[in-house]
């Protein structure tokens, strides 16, 4: 048996069409039920929907052998027992620091909302700069407003959520897109079925 992890939300939306391409997909009143577990058309493989945050964790331990999830969320949790193997060049964006202004960077300690508190407080000491972490799960972008934080580091797309609320970009830390990763024990004893289907999505990007 093979258990594949997928992220909820935004990824979901686009790593199903492309599981399909590559021979696997879920049916739809599969999709639809309240399992959490979902039977695929191929027998021995199942998948499972979990929160982004949570995929890494389940291929870690072995409960998935494969999972597919944001770098952003990867570099968040570390490589410890995982093999990035494939960059699926879905849910593309950019982990950025930005402010409502250059001067409100220049502080002697920067207050840093983020979700992303390993990757900021890795990014401020590679530049030399003394900052406070504060960690939210969502809405960053409040928090530079309402005097919560000097700035935020968060993923930006198309710029819109920052320009919304008057903020702008700065440094550009991360270039972001989902990858597919793999248990590292399971990539040994499976490694036949895992390379069946990761040469097959590979195939499709
Ligand atoms: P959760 O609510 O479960 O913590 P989330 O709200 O971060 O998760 P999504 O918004 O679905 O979940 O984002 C999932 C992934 O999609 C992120 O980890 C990131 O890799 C990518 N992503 C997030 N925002 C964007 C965006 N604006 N454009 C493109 N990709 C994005
Ligand atoms: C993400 C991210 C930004 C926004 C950036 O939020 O946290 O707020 O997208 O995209 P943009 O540059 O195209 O505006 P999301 O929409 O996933 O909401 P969430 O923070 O509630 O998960």
């Amino acid at each position: 048996m093979l258990t594949i992890a997928l992220s909820k939300g935004r990824i979901l939306q686009q790593v199903l069409p492309l599981l399909k391409k590559a021979g696997l997909e879920i049916a739809d009143e599969e999709l639809n039920s309240r399992k959490l577990i979902f039977d695929t058309n191929i027998s021995d493989v199942k998948i499972i929907v979990i929160r982004a945050t949570d995929v890494p964790v389940f291929v870690q331990h072995g409960a998935a052998d494969i999972g597919i999830a944001g770098k952003d969320v990867l570099l968040e949790h570390g490589s410890q027992g995982i093999f990035e193997l494939l960059d699926l060049k879905i849910a593309k964006c950019k982990l950025m620091l930005a402010a409502a202004s250059a001067e409100k960077l220049e502080q002697n300690t920067l207050k840093v909302a983020t979700k992303y508190v390993n990757s900021a407080k890795q990014y401020f000491q590679q530049q030399g700069q003394s900052c406070e972490i504060i960690k939210l799960y969502g809405a960053m972008e409040l928090a530079p407003t309402l005097g919560l934080a000097h700035c935020i580091v968060d993923l930006v797309d198309s710029g819109n959520t920052l320009k919304a609320n008057g903020l702008e970009a700065f440094e550009h830390i991360s270039d972001i897109s989902s990858r597919l990763v793999v248990n590292a024990a399971a990539f040994k004893t499976k490694n036949s079925q895992i390379k069946t289907w990761v040469n097959a999505i590979a195939a499709v990007i």
